[in-house]
């Protein structure tokens, strides 16, 4: 298994759109929407590779100087717990740090908040709602 970052618009990243849509959309009855996936030109595509297939993504958008936040982490049904959402996160962390950022945010979903607390994210405020989801926002210092 490789983690790696794609070109936004490469095959690969075509294949994580996929891999995202069918994990963090379909069971939601949505899709992505033209508008949506236009906020990916703006990020760093990073990817995990099993045999050929992509097994798991996230991807990085630049808030500001500072701030990096961490959106769509996903792994594919049949290989979770495995340590690939943990290695993405960490191959995210890691990219981030070494481009000078100094904190990561995301918004969690209410059923994995405990998956990021042990990568060392800390819940701040209250909760809100995202696509029909209670979320929390997460922040880590880098
Ligand atoms: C959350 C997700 C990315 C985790 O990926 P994964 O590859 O199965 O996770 P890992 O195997 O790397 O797990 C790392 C650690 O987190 C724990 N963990 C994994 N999923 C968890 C969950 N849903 N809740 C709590 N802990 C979890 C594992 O037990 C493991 O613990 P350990 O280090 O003590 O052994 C994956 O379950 C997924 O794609 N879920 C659906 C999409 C989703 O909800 N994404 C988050 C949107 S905010």
């Amino acid at each position: 298994m490789e983690i790696k970052i794609v070109g936004y618009g490469s095959e690969l990243y075509q294949e994580s759109v996929r891999l995202r849509e069918k994990i963090l959309r379909l069971p939601l009855g949505m899709r992505f929407t033209p508008q949506v996936l236009e906020q990916d030109k703006h990020c760093i595509h990073i990817i995990a590779v099993d045999n050929g297939r992509v097994a798991g993504t996230t991807l990085l958008e630049p808030i500001d100087i500072h701030t990096v936040k961490i959106r769509q982490v996903a792994v594919d049904y049949d290989l979770r717990n495995k340590g690939i959402g943990k290695k993405l996160m960490l191959f995210a962390e890691d990219y981030a740090r070494e481009h000078g950022f100094k904190t990561a945010l995301l918004h969690a979903r209410y059923y994995v908040l405990d998956f990021y607390k042990k990568l060392g994210y800390s819940p701040l405020g209250d909760s809100f709602t995202e696509v029909g989801i209670k979320h929390y926002l997460m922040t880590k210092r880098l």
